[in-house]
């Protein structure tokens, strides 16, 4: 199969892009806005394989429409849009106007060429503050606390309306939990620009001396040692479950699926603290801090549903997404 990646350079798209490469032709654009063309490389190095680029803005639909006319695409997985909280809270319009806006101009070149499989990267934030945790693909969606999160949410709802409108297109709706980890060769991993909002990120710059200490945000949470608890899952298995994705689609009759990929487990912000220190024999300093605006106090998974439907399980462990994480930091600060 052809697939076209868009965001394909990018933390979770590489990671996808290097477990399609297996068997698959890629065709990957990016505009670099949040990644560096040095991963295109490495993923070369990793997998041997070659990929098509394009460097271009996805929501420019001139840009797409060369794309797909150049290439012969079976299906689509839409990583390009823009995740950084905070960010979309100053700046709404940049965010619903470049994943929601351009998401639409995705599936309009998408139609008009006649290409109908799409996978769309979701997220656990479409939950909101869930009810009861563990979270089913059944749970209410909804109460986004964040314009990205709401980007989320909306862009589901088109997928939705596009479907109804003509079921002879195949989506699948990936929710992903919380991504960290890298590539086990480590030359490829998340490297976000300035200071780092989510945890993993931040306590490995902490450990590798980078930032003084990590602030815990809040121990007084209703779980088991008062820190929030995530469903951290290795990106990897994460990526893998993009590929089981493409299967269900290329199997099924058309339809519109949604899936949680999570591994079902919680960890608190303390158990990752120690579940790293244990991992990579670093110390991690921190203090506890206030609560950060928008927290809750848990958000885990029942992946059941794609355990049984997509024939995929998150195999990798805590220690490993620890050692990972640092092996990639690691690496890249001793270049
Ligand atoms: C965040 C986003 C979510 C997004 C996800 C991507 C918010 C409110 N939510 O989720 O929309 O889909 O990232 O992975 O930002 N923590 C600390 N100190 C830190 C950083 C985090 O204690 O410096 C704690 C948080 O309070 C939380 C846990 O670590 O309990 C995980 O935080 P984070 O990695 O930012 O992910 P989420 O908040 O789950």
């Amino acid at each position: 199969m052809s697939i076209l990646l868009t965001g394909g350079a990018g933390y979770i798209g590489s990671h996808t892009a290097i477990e399609l490469l297996e068997n698959n032709d890629l065709v990957v654009i990016d505009d670099f806005s949040n990644s560096k063309p040095e991963v295109l490389d490495a993923i070369k190095e990793i997998t041997n394989k070659e990929v098509k680029f394009y460097e271009g803005d996805y929501s420019d639909k001139g840009f797409l429409e060369k794309v797909f006319n150049e290439n012969e695409i079976d299906a689509v997985i839409n990583f390009a849009g823009f995740k950084a909280v905070g960010e979309s809270v100053k700046e709404p319009l940049k965010y619903y106007d470049n994943n929601i806006g351009g998401c639409i101009h995705l599936l309009e070149v998408m139609q008009k060429h006649n290409v109908k499989k799409f996978i769309f990267s979701s997220s656990a934030t479409v939950y909101g503050k869930p009810d009861v945790v563990p979270i089913t693909e059944e749970s209410k969606v909804g109460g986004t606390t964040n314009p990205y999160g709401t980007t989320k949410l909306f862009i589901e709802r088109i997928l939705e309306d596009l479907y109804k409108s003509d079921n002879t297109w195949d989506i699948c709706i990936l929710r992903y939990f919380n991504p960290v980890g890298s590539h086990p060769s480590g030359l490829i991993g998340e490297d976000p620009n300035g200071i780092p909002n989510n945890l993993m990120p931040y306590i490995v710059r902490v450990a590798a001396g980078q930032l003084e200490q990590l602030t815990v945000f809040g121990n007084d949470y209703n779980t088991h040692d008062g820190t929030g608890v995530r469903d951290y899952i290795h990106v990897v298995d994460l990526a893998k479950g993009h590929v089981k994705a493409l299967e269900k689609l290329n199997k099924e009759d058309s339809g519109l699926f949604i899936y949680n990929l999570g591994t079902g487990t919680g960890y608190s912000v303390l158990d990752m603290i120690n579940a790293f220190e244990k991992a990579t024999n670093k110390k991690v300093n921190y203090v506890i801090g206030p609560r950060r605006e928008g927290d809750i106090d848990e958000c885990y998974s029942d992946p059941t549903k794609a355990n049984n439907e997509l024939n995929w399980k998150a195999e990798l462990t805590i220690e490993d997404m620890c050692r990972d994480s640092w092996n990639y930091i690691e690496k890249k600060n001793s270049k």
